[in-house]
């Protein structure tokens, strides 16, 4: 008889983060401002998981609240098993938190005097705190900055002492809200490599607010879609893909013209396009509910004049998942923030 023995079994993943029904309501002039409602999430160990959504979405809302900085309006909240309403003096050692934001320390100070400095607000031995300062610098590509006061740094080298400061108490999630806008290609790269690196070699759980598709796309293991304050989805980016059912035909076409009309034709759920001036040649990526759609399209163009050089299908992106469930795009919600 062969008796199969599962040697692996997989591990129910342990939530660090577990949020229920969150509520959380701002009273302004005008009455209220709803900024999280029925929030539902859990964050598991060891994973990096994104919080996406436009301006106003509640994220930075949800952050506060998720570090002790705001009360929740109703529901609950837990970091590591704990409260955080109830027990924020036990959240706080176990949490670290970064903010693209956020400056990182005193201007006078070295780098290095301003992580000891954070350092002993957790209470951490010198000793520890050098050893954490060398390993966070080196990783983040800091090293032979350490010792320049922090006004003398550039942006990029300013945000990567911020990050260090987050992981100076060798926490077991840290929170970061916007972590690499405003920032170059490398240095964003270093900071998403040096937070793949904490999360897979050190087991540690990285909770990122951002509205950066790349972030999300690159790094996260989960991401939840947020918008006016409500979850609209919460999966890993393949799966939420996969939901989005549609597929993305990409042409390149001449001469570009308006490509408006694509958006007319039965079938098209959304049409962008890139124009190479010098070559002119229009690239246009087309989100097309069956496979049918395409002929009739490629049809459309020929009437028009154009020809259509080349097209290939591709799998959506992560903004066209968010296109889906939000109803809109990002360039476009960023007008509406408050
Ligand atoms: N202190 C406050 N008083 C009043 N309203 C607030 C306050 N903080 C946040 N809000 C409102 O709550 C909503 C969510 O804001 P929040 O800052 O959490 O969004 P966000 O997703 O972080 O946006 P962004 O991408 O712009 O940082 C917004 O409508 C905002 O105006
Ligand atoms: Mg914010």
């Amino acid at each position: 008889m062969n008796v199969l023995i599962d040697l692996e079994p997989r591990r129910k993943p342990v939530a660090v983060v577990e949020v229920r029904d969150l509520r959380r309501v701002f009273k302004t002039k005008k009455g209220e401002s709803v900024a999280l409602e029925r929030v539902d999430l859990d964050v598991h160990e060891g994973e990096i998981f994104g919080l996406l959504g436009p301006n106003g979405a509640g994220k930075t809302t949800l952050i506060r609240i998720l570090t002790t900085l705001l009360l929740p309006s109703s529901g609950t909240a837990t970091v590591c098993g704990f409260d955080v309403a109830k027990e924020a003096q036990k959240v706080r050692p176990v949490i670290g938190v970064a903010s693209g934001s956020e400056r990182p320390g005193y201007d006078f100070i070295t780098a290095r005097g301003n992580l000891w400095f954070f350092s002993q607000l957790y209470g951490i031995s010198t000793e520890e705190a050098k050893k954490r300062t060398a390993e966070l610098s080196k990783s983040l590509g800091f090293s032979e900055q350490l010792d320049k006061k922090l006004y003398m740094l550039s942006t990029g080298y300013r945000q990567r002492v911020t990050i260090a400061r987050g992981f100076i108490n060798d926490p077991k999630i840290v929170f970061m809200d916007e972590p690499t806008s405003g920032l170059d290609v490398i240095t964003a790269r270093t900071i998403r490599l040096f937070l793949l690196e904490q999360a897979k070699e050190h087991g540690r759980t990285i909770f990122i607010a951002t509205h950066n598709m790349v972030e999300g796309e690159t790094i996260c293991d989960r991401v939840a879609i947020i918008d006016k304050g409500k979850v609209l989805a919460c999966d890993t980016p393949a799966a939420l893909k996969k939901q989005v059912g549609r597929q993305v035909v990409v042409m390149e076409v001449g001469p570009p013209q308006p490509f408006h009309f694509v958006n007319a034709l039965r079938g098209v759920s959304g049409v962008s396009s890139t124009i190479d001036n010098e070559r002119e040649i229009a690239t246009v990526r087309i989100l097309v509910e069956d496979d049918g759609v395409e002929a009739q399209v490629r049809r459309e163009m020929e009437g028009k004049g154009m020809k259509v050089y080349a097209s290939w299908k591709q799998e959506p992106t992560l903004e066209e998942v968010f296109i889906k469930f939000v109803g809109r795009g990002f360039e476009e919600s960023e007008g509406i923030a408050s």
